[in-house]
């Protein structure tokens, strides 16, 4: 049986908060409530900042749950601040992690999109970071493609992540790149059941409870598409900027076009357009170039929009084999064509990265 609003406002009720004497929803203290089956999240909103009793609470409120519905319900609780009800300002903030905030020791996080699945998202991110770490730069790589995470098999890594004392989870290692992917965690027909509110939670989670440690680099894979679930990614997430990733096709030019519009919806910048499967070079006919898919309508799109193209990937067998294999090209064959791309594709990025912060970023570059 699936659980719903009033059940779970009516279990809370049963909250009390120690000094009003009164119960917390009637304090209006239970903001922006989602119920999904048996998962149930909701803001906490302390009038003044006090963790001690947050947690206090936090844990009364998953006990009411437990206790009044259902034993098995997750209970996914933030803590926000909401001053308005102290010194009648209208400013609701969120309380800040004692670290100084989400990911503070990543210098720049660059989520990979792209409009609809199988255009090459999944391998564009993992060559990005492939590419970046081979410089010498720290780099991590988060797989939020909850659906359909790639990152375990384009690395042949399926372990579960070790977890420290202090319940956080050490990212996984592999050609100098840290990461962690849902597909790490769970299998795959289990995440197909997962809702969106569900997805931010799974995010925040490798946001706050994942010791990334400093990173020049993250680089993220996002799910496919341009829906709610991606937009309250890109919003939860601080993005330095975005990279979309596209075929050649018109009707994949159309999903770039709504890709750049929510980024923009969110001011996040669009760094600019990865064309991937561009063209085919037969393995014969090394100075041949046939453009399958129709030539040119990144480029066009991308003046059009007034966004840099970053890079134009071919269609090549071996990326797909080193996909598969669990080693991505840029490491399994450094001075292929396919490689070469993947790299120039990298410092277009790191260029426009540059521009953004009007400064190169800091980062050592020592090539092998
Ligand atoms: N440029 C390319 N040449 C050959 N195969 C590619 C290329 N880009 C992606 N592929 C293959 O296409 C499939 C889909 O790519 P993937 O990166 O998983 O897409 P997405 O993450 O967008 O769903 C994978 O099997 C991948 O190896
Ligand atoms: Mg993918």
């Amino acid at each position: 049986m699936s659980i719903n609003k009033e059940q779970v406002k009516t279990a809370l009720s049963h909250v009390l908060h120690p000094v009003e004497k009164n119960d917390l929803v009637a304090l209006g203290m239970i903001q922006d409530l989602i119920v999904q089956e048996k998962y149930i999240t909701f803001t906490l909103e302390m009038p003044e900042q006090n963790d001690e009793l947050a947690n206090d609470l936090k844990k009364k409120c998953e006990g009411a749950v437990h206790k009044f519905i259902d034993r098995e319900a997750i209970v996914d609780i933030q803590v926000g601040l909401n001053i308005s009800k102290n010194n009648g300002q209208q400013k609701k903030t969120p309380v800040q992690p004692v670290d100084g905030g989400l990911l503070s020791g990543v210098k720049h996080i660059i989520a990979v999109a792209s409009g609809k699945g199988g255009v090459g998202k999944s391998t564009v991110a993992v060559n990005l970071a492939a590419a970046l770490a081979r410089t010498g730069a720290k780099v991590g790589l988060m797989d939020t493609d909850i659906y359909g995470p790639s990152i375990p098999t384009m690395f042949d890594l399926f372990e579960a992540p070790n977890i420290t004392t202090q319940k956080k989870l050490i990212p996984l290692e592999k050609h100098g790149i840290k990461m962690v992917s849902m597909g790490f965690l769970v299998d795959a027909n289990q995440a197909m059941v997962w809702r969106g509110a569900m997805v931010t939670s799974a995010v925040q989670q490798f946001m706050k409870d994942v010791e990334w440690g400093e990173l020049d680099y993250m680089v993220m894979d996002l799910p496919p598409g341009t829906g709610d679930i991606q937009l309250t990614i890109v919003q939860t997430v601080p993005l330095s900027g975005a990279v979309i990733v596209s075929t050649p096709q018109n009707v994949a030019l159309d999903d770039v076009r709504r890709g750049v519009a929510m980024f923009n919806k969110v001011n996040v910048p669009v760094l600019g357009v990865v064309e991937n499967m561009a063209y085919f070079t037969p393995p014969d006919m090394p100075d041949k170039k046939y453009h399958i898919f129709g030539e040119g309508g990144a480029v066009k799109l991308a003046e059009e929009m007034n966004i840099p193209v970053l890079g134009e990937i071919p269609l090549e067998m071996p990326i797909r084999e080193s996909g598969d294999k669990g080693t991505p090209i840029v490491i399994a064959d450094e001075h292929s064509n396919a490689a070469k791309a993947f790299i120039a594709t990298k410092d277009k990025v790191v260029t426009e990265l540059g521009k953004l912060s009007g400064k190169a970023p800091k980062v050592e570059i020592k090539f092998k």
